[in-house]
């Protein structure tokens, strides 16, 4: 949940919040005051009244009318057997079949997380999960990843092995790279593949990423837009590339499959961070001479 859309803006606040993070200081959106050590809460069922319940049922008949064919066929597989169109997800149910899946748990927290806590919880296959569901003004467009992001978005995914382990693969470089100094180049991969991935199939070019699926308008801007440039994923390439927070990705980034995600993120980062902090950066849209692009 850390960097989806406006996470910079987001982080960029928590930097300069005090040690603690109490709903009332810090700006952040969520209730921070009841949580666990690991900033875990409860999730309390009954908080969401018939009218975020019919929400939650409209924001998911809109997306699930837009996702057959365009989502990768790991995410359709999956998201059928949620159970999703009854209304918002309890986390113990899911969590019963994620688990026996993956031995992924979602865990409710408040919002977003101090990017040592998100890794952390990513590490010990824990995906953090907000509360609580945006509301009617933000239907179209939330700035802060809520519940449905998290749900229809990141969830199916995690019941996918190889993309479990890179998940997790990535909460621990997550961990080693708050030392090297390096978040901007890991949170540029996270972003480019967890959030904005497109992935090459037989049937043509798929979506994986998080906050294309749970879009209403960036599916098709993804896929079909003459726009973006949508670039044969390499690791220093997109560790390089900067992103846009608060419009339409410029650039998406295809893999092969899952495994090529793996084993190209398998490898020690410490001597590609200094490569890639050698190198200059490129701007969102940016095109290199002799890139491969796909139409
Ligand atoms: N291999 C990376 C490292 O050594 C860790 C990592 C794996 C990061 C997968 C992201 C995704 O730092
Ligand atoms: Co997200």
């Amino acid at each position: 949940i850390l960097c989806c859309r406006q996470c910079e803006r987001a982080g960029t606040r928590m930097g300069k919040a005090p040690a603690t993070y109490g709903a009332s200081t810090h700006g952040l959106r969520g209730d921070y005051s009841g949580m666990l050590a690991d900033y875990t809460v409860e999730q309390d069922y009954a908080s969401y009244d018939e009218a975020a319940q019919g929400r939650w049922r409209r924001l998911y008949a809109r997306q699930m009318k837009l996702v057959p064919g365009r989502a990768c066929p790991e995410f359709l597989r999956v998201i059928e057997t949620l159970d999703y169109e009854q209304g918002v997800p309890r986390f113990a149910e899911v969590n019963q079949r994620l688990s026996a899946a993956t031995g992924w748990q979602v865990v409710a927290v408040p919002g977003l997380l101090p990017e040592n806590v998100f890794f952390g919880h990513l590490a010990a296959r824990r995906f953090p999960v907000p509360v609580w569901l945006r509301e009617e003004s933000e239907f179209d467009y939330i700035v802060e990843p809520d519940i449905f992001h998290d749900f229809f978005g990141h969830v199916p995914l995690l019941f996918d092995p190889v993309f479990a382990d890179y998940m997790q693969a990535y909460g621990r470089g997550g961990l080693k790279a708050e030392g090297l100094h390096a978040l901007e180049y890991l949170a540029r991969l996270y972003w480019y593949t967890v959030e904005f991935g497109l992935i090459d199939t037989p049937q043509g070019l798929r979506i994986y990423g998080a906050g294309i699926l749970s879009s209403p308008s960036e599916i098709d801007h993804a896929l079909a837009s003459p726009e973006p440039r949508r670039i044969a994923f390499d690791l220093r390439r997109v560790m390089r590339t900067r992103y846009k927070i608060d419009s339409f990705q410029q650039s998406y980034f295809v893999i092969d499959d899952f495994g090529q995600l793996f084993r190209e993120t398998a490898p020690d980062f410490t001597p590609i961070y200094q490569q890639v902090a050698a190198q200059s950066t490129l701007a969102a849209g940016e095109v290199l001479p002799g890139e491969r692009l796909f139409g």
